[in-house]
């Protein structure tokens, strides 16, 4: 089985992300940041119960002084004060100080969380990402945006913080539902639209072994998609310019989200319908052609991602994406491909989105 290491370039904050099968059982690869030192591993009542022994045992062979857990409760409702709160405390009642490495051993929600009490505690520790869900090994494990959700908006309180190494375990993805594969397979597919038609024309073609968790074909684009989102994020840390083109499909998708209710449709869900919508906008405003439009369509649908969004109705969905923290100064900005395989972001003539959305049936 191929291990694969790859370094996101972000000068003395620069760090490794190390992809293979197993991973999670290679005490050298951990060694280097956790030996002689005390690691707080921060998990879920799902997660916990498969990985987190395996975890623990290769971090006191590598060295640990110590190794405590702190365990939350599963899901995206949970991604939020309160319950960050019992991080901080347990770190706090075990005395961790500011050499403590912090393990976030979970999908994004927990390498969020994970990630923002790292940022704060102690004004920063270490930290480390296990990302165990295809949507946070090629997505949310890269980049350094950490954070919960307010009651008010989604991920509206964080931080940049990077980890020291990101350490994918594809071998976790063999308990992930297949729900949640699918989710991953939208953000893949993004990372090939807006950058890479060879790696989008690989994704379609194997599309199948990758539902069938060949773990051979999702380490290649595990890596493929770290290296996109690596590079994008290399060039603008903080997401002043290049960065937002990560963001493709997300306009709708989360105008979908939060119409449905968070949890109705999954992110990547969202995300995977959302990138048909633009795409169809896109093919209205003669970026796309149609043959390009209809093929991501096909791609999604090949993933099992729905394509047709739900009837929330035109006007619900210009106003929710109004509310979107990416609408700026009241114009909503698109992220809009040119031809498959590049991306800018562009405000879109209202009328054009209104009917697109429409025609796709959005309601009327
Ligand atoms: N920081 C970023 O740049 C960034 C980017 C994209 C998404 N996100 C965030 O990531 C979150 C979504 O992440 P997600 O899709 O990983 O969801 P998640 O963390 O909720 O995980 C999905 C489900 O899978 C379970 N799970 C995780 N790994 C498993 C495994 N190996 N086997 C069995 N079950 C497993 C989880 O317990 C959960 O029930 C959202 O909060 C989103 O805002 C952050």
């Amino acid at each position: 089985m191929t291990q694969y290491t790859l370094e996101v370039d972000l000068g003395e904050r620069s760090y490794p992300i190390h992809i293979g099968a197993g991973l999670l059982g290679h005490a050298n690869l951990f060694q280097p940041h956790v030996n002689g030192k005390t690691v707080m591993i921060c998990t879920n009542t799902t997660v916990g119960p498969l990985y987190a022994d395996r975890l623990k045992a290769t971090l006191q062979q590598a060295g640990a002084k110590q190794t405590h857990m702190v365990s939350l409760p599963d899901g995206e409702e949970f991604k939020d004060w309160p319950t960050l709160q019992r991080v901080f405390d347990a770190l706090l009642q075990n005395h961790c100080d500011r050499k403590t490495v912090l393990v976030a051993l979970g999908g994004g929600v927990i390498g969020d969380m994970g990630g923002f009490a790292a940022s704060a505690f102690m004004r920063g520790i270490p930290f480390i990402q296990v990302p165990t869900t295809l949507l946070s090994q090629v997505d949310s494990s890269v980049g350094g945006k950490t954070g919960i959700n307010h009651p008010l908006g989604k991920n509206m309180i964080g931080a940049f913080y990077q980890p020291q190494m990101v350490l994918t375990d594809i071998a976790t993805l063999n308990t992930l539902p297949d729900r949640e594969l699918s989710c991953g397979l939208a953000e893949i597919i993004k990372h090939g639209a807006i950058a890479d038609t060879e790696y989008l024309d690989m994704v379609e073609d194997n599309m199948p072994g990758l539902l069938n968790r060949d773990l051979e074909l999702l380490a290649l684009v595990v890596k493929r998609s770290c290296e996109i989102k690596a590079e994008v994020v290399s060039k603008d840390e903080r997401e002043g310019g290049i960065r937002a083109i990560l963001n493709f499909g997300h306009t709708f998708g989360h105008a979908i989200e939060a119409g449905m209710g968070y949890g109705q449709w999954y992110h990547g869900e969202a995300v995977g319908c959302g990138m048909v919508i633009a795409a169809d906008l896109c093919r209205r405003m003669g970026r796309l052609s149609a043959e390009e439009s209809a093929r991501l369509k096909k791609i999604v649908i090949d993933a099992r991602l729905p394509a047709i969004p739900p009837r929330l109705g035109v006007d619900k969905f210009m106003e929710l994406m109004a509310h979107d923290k990416k609408a700026d100064s009241g114009s909503i900005k698109y992220v809009l491909l040119n031809g498959l395989g590049g991306a800018s972001t562009s405000p879109a003539d209202e009328a054009l989105v209104r009917q697109t959305l429409q025609e796709m049936g959005a309601g009327d």
